[in-house]
């Protein structure tokens, strides 16, 4: 059976090291998806590059010429309709979302955030990680809701911490998790093996309780 190609919309801020493992999972026909378009809310940054030498529209929505926050995500959302996505795919979009963004896309946008979500939401999470000196630490993709870091989780990559990490020997591992389970989850979406109706995530059709984890290589579903 043909898997149909997920159209994306990608959303980044920054380097977009996640965009490029999506590419690159794309290009391996990992993935059976387009990125129609990725959009940089912070001009000239290198994720814009890596889309242009892909060939990817690269556009630059820069939120500090709108007056309001409001103001900026219905720009943001004219732009991205424009190109009829199926799936949104935050991919380090370092901006607080306004529940009306969050509605229009309810179901159909995720996130990937460098932690063990519920534990560190927000920033710095590799040094609150070290500090609260857990013994575990990693990576969450979850569908997106209005509150910051919450909505539903699908998919965590786990690492052991060791004693001897630093927040950028941890911030380093960590990353390259992320670049092998967000292509994974979105392909999952592709497949329709995964979907998000109301609050709750369905695998194969079954309510997923807890999100399934990727250790040592290895998927272990709940
Ligand atoms: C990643 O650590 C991701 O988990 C977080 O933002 C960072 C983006 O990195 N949401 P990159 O721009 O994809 O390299």
């Amino acid at each position: 059976m043909t898997t149909p190609r997920l159209n994306l919309v990608v959303l980044i801020s920054g380097s977009g090291s996640n965009l490029q493992a999506i590419i690159e999972a794309i290009g391996a026909q990992k993935l059976h998806a387009n990125i129609k378009a990725v959009i940089s809310n912070r001009p000239k940054v290198k994720g814009l590059a890596r889309a242009q030498s892909a060939g990817i529209p690269a556009i630059t929505l820069d939120h500090k010429n709108f007056e309001s926050r409001d103001a900026f995500d219905q720009q943001l959302i004219h732009e991205i309709d424009q190109h009829q996505p199926d799936l949104i795919i935050l991919a380090g979009f370092m901006r607080i979302l306004t529940d009306d963004f969050v509605a229009h896309y309810h179901g159909r946008m995720l996130n990937i955030h460098p932690s063990l979500l519920p534990a560190f939401k927000g920033l710095n999470t590799h040094q609150r990680a070290i500090d609260a000196k857990v013994k575990q630490h990693g990576v969450t993709v979850h569908y997106v809701s209005n509150e910051l870091d919450g909505g539903p989780l699908v998919l965590q990559a786990m690492i052991d911490v060791n004693e001897n990490d630093t927040a950028e020997t941890l911030q380093q591992r960590v990353h390259q998790q992320e670049h092998i389970i967000y292509p994974m989850a979105i392909q999952w979406v592709a497949q329709q093996r995964i979907e998000m109706i109301e609050q709750h995530v369905y695998l194969d059709k079954q309510p997923l309780e807890q999100p399934v984890k990727w250790i040592n290589n290895q998927l272990i579903t709940p």
